[in-house]
């Protein structure tokens, strides 16, 4: 099968950086996309970070300036992991340089920065998505079937969450996610945020109204010369929303925590409607659960093993876990951009993560705003 080959450089090769390089690593898993992947250049500042790329026989450009990476002509594609006070600006020129961008979320530090990247866009005319990879997963796909075809009834209530527990411990050292100057003031929400939003703004569902609690954890962290660093990002934001579903408004309920005891890196996915309802978490990555009504009321589980979008060589019995949803993602972007995605799933566009951003606004104007006092009996 011939199969068209797409460079790639990689600025930012932290955590996701090399996640990504390990999943074009293994691109021979994919079956039928006809488009490969190769990851030619690297732009990090850290001098081990680049060396780790030496595994990568296919780089042949490592540099602290990203600049020069932008510059080679062997690059199509640009994958992005920066903090995220770093987006606006590295986004921008990137695609100002010609090159299609694969942008993390969440897509600029505050709304300001979004836009301008969406304006960007806009006037490059470049190819762009969003990085968000759970909704990949088959069960979130069944989920997503299922709100969308309207056979869950009149619809009750909408809960999308991510929760993760790696903050509870004190002593874990300060790093750029837990300072608003380089996290944003959106904290958590833009940390966890995106992945939240994405089904529901795919499906239509974006909230008209926000009430918003959030939550600071361990004020203070270690450094590793023994002093401490000021950590002052929301850990946890709960946002309780109303949206319009099929005409209706319905309650739907965005969870984001740093600070959720005994949670790894759990994302759900929750829809429950008056005939029927359906259930995804993470935490048990094959199980499906849903919710019908008869003479009894039922929950069933369904085991639903390898079921990608994207065929590959595993077996349909198999578990599917992160890497492979990051190469799940990368098939649907390299498809889209070759115009290739044929009505399947698709990554976050530049207009969804926009609209995450005016949410997380409007969360940070509610959190701020005026409580409302329950009524005390009258005491005189
Ligand atoms: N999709 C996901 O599941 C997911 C998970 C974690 C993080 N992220 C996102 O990925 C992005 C990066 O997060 P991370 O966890 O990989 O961070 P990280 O701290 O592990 O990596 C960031 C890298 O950027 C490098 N860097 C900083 N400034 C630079 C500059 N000016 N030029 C070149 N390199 C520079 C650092 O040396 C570091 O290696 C963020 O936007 C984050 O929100 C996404």
């Amino acid at each position: 099968m011939s199969t068209d080959r797409v460079s790639i450089g990689i600025i930012g090769g932290g955590l996701m950086g090399r996640e990504m390089a390990s999943a074009f690593a293994r691109w021979c898993a994919l079956e039928e996309t006809g488009i490969t992947p190769v990851l030619t250049a690297v732009a990090d500042l850290s001098e081990p970070v680049l060396s780790w790329f030496d595994r990568i026989p296919s780089v042949q450009l490592k540099t602290r300036d990203y600049r020069e990476l932008l510059a080679s002509p062997n690059v199509d594609v640009v994958y992005v992991a920066l903090p995220h006070h770093l987006h606006a600006a590295v986004y921008t020129e990137v695609l100002r340089a010609g090159k299609d961008l694969f942008a993390e979320k969440p897509f600029g530090i505050d709304l300001a920065a979004a836009r301008q990247i969406v304006d960007t866009i806009r006037e490059t005319g470049r190819f762009c998505r969003c990085s968000s990879e759970f909704p990949f997963l088959p069960g979130a796909q069944r989920a997503l079937t299922m709100a969308r075809d309207g056979a869950l009834g009149r619809l009750l209530e909408v809960r999308s969450g991510f929760h993760h527990s790696s903050d509870l411990d004190p002593s874990k050292p300060a790093n750029w996610k837990r300072l608003s100057r380089t996290c944003g003031d959106i904290g958590v929400m833009g940390d966890l945020g995106m992945h939240v939003l994405h089904l529901p703004l795919r499906l239509g569902w974006k909230p008209q109204s926000v009430y918003a609690q959030l939550q600071k954890g361990v004020p203070e962290r270690p450094n590793p010369d023994g002093s401490t660093t000021a950590c002052d990002t929301w850990d946890n934001a709960v946002l309780h929303t109303w949206t319009e579903a099929r005409d209706q408004r319905v309650p739907m309920t965005l969870e984001m925590k740093r600070l959720a005891p005994g949670a790894t890196n759990s994302w759900f996915f929750e829809v429950l409607g008056t005939d029927a309802g359906v259930r995804f978490n993470t935490a048990d990555p094959k199980a499906l659960w849903v919710f019908r009504r008869d003479k009894e009321q039922w929950w069933q589980r369904t085991d639903l093993g390898f079921g990608m979008p994207y065929k590959t060589i595993t077996g349909g019995i198999f578990e599917p876990g992160f890497p492979d949803l990051m190469q799940q993602m990368w098939a649907a972007f390299l498809l889209e951009r070759a115009g290739r995605l044929d009505g399947r799933f698709g990554c976050v566009t530049p207009d969804e993560a926009l609209a995450s951003h005016q949410v997380f606004e409007a969360a940070l104007r509610s959190h701020a705003g005026a409580t409302v006092e329950p009524v005390t009996r009258n005491q005189g």
